[in-house]
């Protein structure tokens, strides 16, 4: 097996070397053509993050056979690609970034001619194909490098089991070309079916119809028949095992993590239950949850079929799984109507912070939704007194172009853009808005769109229920401008208000009763963490401590916050558990307001830079490359 591993992979890399990263040299190559042509800004080119040009030559079908070879860190194979020429095009562009080439073919002529074109630090090159009128299908023998930016190859101590390796991807916004050439574009859908050669003691996994045991010769089959965008490709290898949870849902996990991941997630199948019911029938077939080793840098990934997920939402009591509802509310915002370039990511987000928000409320109740809902503004204001409120980035309508989408995709698509529909659900009323948002999912369903295309189905259709909406919510500005419209819903909660309460006694007495916190939700821990007196002398910091046990925090977002507060107040015995937090998890959305609060002493910043330092070689691309910034890092 591993000699056979060998070989290909010696004939692969003399293929490369041969051609030199580039096709052969017959009289017409795609090199012929003027350089300039392949600015993805260039005039017709409507997603200013891809080189494709879909509206020539579009890619309806991928079907890949890879191998996942831990040794070399690479995913090598070939892609095939089933094209619609729509132009009777003599080029196919397709998006590359640290991809080697070492052969291309046609299905109607054999072995042809391709070159990249220049290197974009963020874009990567394009990957341009000679092709003729008549062609359907375009081979590409290709190989990733392990620099890919997508995949995380995890060595056995990043993991819980120890013992074997773990590889995933994350393809979100703009890397699914770092693993696989294709068109990286979510204005493009495609089906795909792959075949996926990996060491036998472990199991791989897609964004598609998925195995619940381990093969016998490593060798995995999937299919994905409905048509999705590049961003959704995504694979995972490594030492796994199924957990039932219904008879549409499940859960993988690290063996050692299983019984307690399935705990966790049993509200799952109430909560698919509660989204059928108010947006229609949920189209993937089945849903489940891949837990990811800690470094996983995202809450989690709406990859069809497979959502994956931090093991950091793992509670013992399901008190984070409104990040499981936020994850299957993208299946109908964002994997069914998709935003058809990142300039719309709040399409995507805000629509699925909505859904999330309705799916808590339908499972948990109202009183619940609404904790959520306060703490989705106050992150609001945060984002928005940080970027400043002018700034164009607070636009929910982005302007992405020229930069890595990864830095302007902020919490305002998410929580200005949930604002936005709360406030035309308000409008409209409850009833007429449902209707609105189920026929808009079925009327885009499995299509990409942008804002224009929302926001004329909106004035069309919205009115006829309910007239007189769109009179009291300022769409335009609301979309193509700053800050946040003063009419915006400001959420109340009553158990909030008790916490605000227990706050001011507890400035105003200087005694901590310790039986009231006792009582509290997540939720409402987290309230009272974010609004603790500022600064608070290490003595007060050391009561709570005790009497809380906040720094030995089983749970992750109680712990963040409080280590946030450790951090601003300059609470010492609370260090360690910072430094083991910080080499532990990988997810950005705590690493990064923790190393942003060290870096603002000098001081804070040399501890945040040793921890770092020791940190860095475990985190994913896409958590170093923020982290690097912050602090300022140069490898
Ligand atoms: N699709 C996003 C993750 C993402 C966004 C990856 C942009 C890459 C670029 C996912 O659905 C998400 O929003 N995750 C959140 C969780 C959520 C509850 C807000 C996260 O990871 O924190
Ligand atoms: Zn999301």
């Amino acid at each position: 097996m591993r000699a056979i591993e060998w070989s290909y992979w010696l004939v692969f890399f003399g293929l490369a070397l041969a051609c030199g990263g580039a096709g052969t040299t017959p009289d017409k190559t795609a090199s012929d053509q003027a350089e300039q042509r392949d600015s993805p800004a260039g005039a017709a080119r409507s997603d200013p993050h891809s080189f494709a040009r879909p509206d020539e030559a579009v890619v309806r079908h991928l079907d890949l056979d890879i191998t996942v070879d831990f040794e070399s860190q690479r995913i090598y194979g070939e892609a095939v690609l089933s094209i619609d020429n729509l132009a009777q095009a003599s080029q196919l562009y397709l998006d590359s970034r640290d991809l080697d080439v070492s052969r291309v073919s046609l299905d109607n002529e054999g072995e042809t001619t391709f070159r990249f074109g220049e290197e974009d630090p963020v874009l990567g090159r394009p990957l341009v194909i000679d092709i003729q009128p008549q062609t359907r299908a375009v081979h590409v023998e290709y190989s990733s490098r392990p620099q890919a930016a997508a995949v995380q190859w995890l060595a056995p101590e990043q993991t819980a089991g120890g013992e074997h390796p773990f590889l995933f991807t994350q393809s979100q916004a703009i890397l699914a070309r770092t693993w696989i050439p294709l068109q990286d574009t979510p204005a493009v859908r495609m089906t795909y079916s792959a075949t996926v050669r990996v060491p036998r003691e472990l199991m791989a996994l897609m964004s598609a119809e998925n195995p619940t045991q381990l093969s016998t010769d490593g060798v995995y089959h999937f299919t994905m028949p409905q048509a999705i965008p590049s961003y959704l490709m995504a694979l995972a290898v490594g030492d796994v095992a199924f957990g039932e949870l219904g008879p549409k849902s499940g859960v993988y996990a690290e063996p050692a993590l299983l019984d307690r991941a399935v705990a966790e997630f049993q509200d799952i199948e109430a909560m698919i239950a509660a989204t059928e019911e108010l947006y229609g029938p949920y189209q993937w077939g089945r849903y489940d949850v891949l837990v990811l080793p800690p470094s996983f840098p995202f809450g989690g990934m709406e990859n069809p079929r497979l959502t994956f997920a931090t093991p950091t939402i793992i509670a013992g009591d399901r008190s984070l799984v409104s990040l499981i509802a936020h994850e299957l509310a993208h299946s109908w915002s964002g994997n069914l109507v998709t935003n058809s370039n990142w300039d719309d990511f709040w399409l995507n987000e805000g629509f699925t912070v909505y859904l999330e928000q309705r799916i808590m409320e339908a499972v948990y109740g109202r009183d619940y939704s609404e904790m959520l809902a306060i703490l989705a503004r106050q992150e609001l204001d945060n984002t928005l007194e940080e970027l400043g409120p002018e700034s164009r980035d607070t636009w929910l309508h982005l302007d992405l172009a020229g930069r890595d989408p990864d830095d302007g995709m902020t919490d305002i698509a998410y929580n200005k853009g949930y604002f936005l529909l709360r406030a035309l659900e308000e409008a409209a009323g409850r009833q007429s808005w449902d209707d609105f948002l189920k026929s808009y999912f079925d009327h885009f369903a499995f299509q990409s769109i942008d804002t224009e295309k929302f926001v004329a189905y909106l004035k069309a259709e919205l009115p006829k229920n309910a007239p007189q909406a769109l009179e009291k919510v300022d769409i335009e500005a609301w979309i193509y401008g700053p800050n946040l419209p003063e009419t915006a819903p400001r959420p109340t909660s009553p158990a909030f208000e008790k916490v605000d309460q227990y706050l001011a006694q507890w400035q105003s007495t200087g005694t901590l009763d310790t039986a009231v916190p006792a009582q509290w939700s997540t939720h409402e821990w987290l309230h009272f963490l974010r609004h603790l007196p500022s600064p608070l002398a290490s003595e007060k910091m050391a009561n709570l401590d005790e009497a809380f046990q906040l720094s030995q925090s089983g749970n992750s977002e109680i712990l963040a916050a409080w280590l946030q507060a450790a951090i601003e107040n300059q609470y010492e015995p609370a260090m360690p558990a910072l430094e083991h937090f910080l080499t532990t998890v990988g997810r950005r959305k705590f690493l990064k307001p923790l190393y942003t609060a060290l870096a603002k002493t000098p001081e804070g910043k040399e501890r945040g830079r040793k921890i770092y330092a020791k940190a860095r070689g475990g985190y994913h691309s896409v958590s170093a490359a923020t982290i690097d910034e912050i602090l300022g890092w140069e490898e």
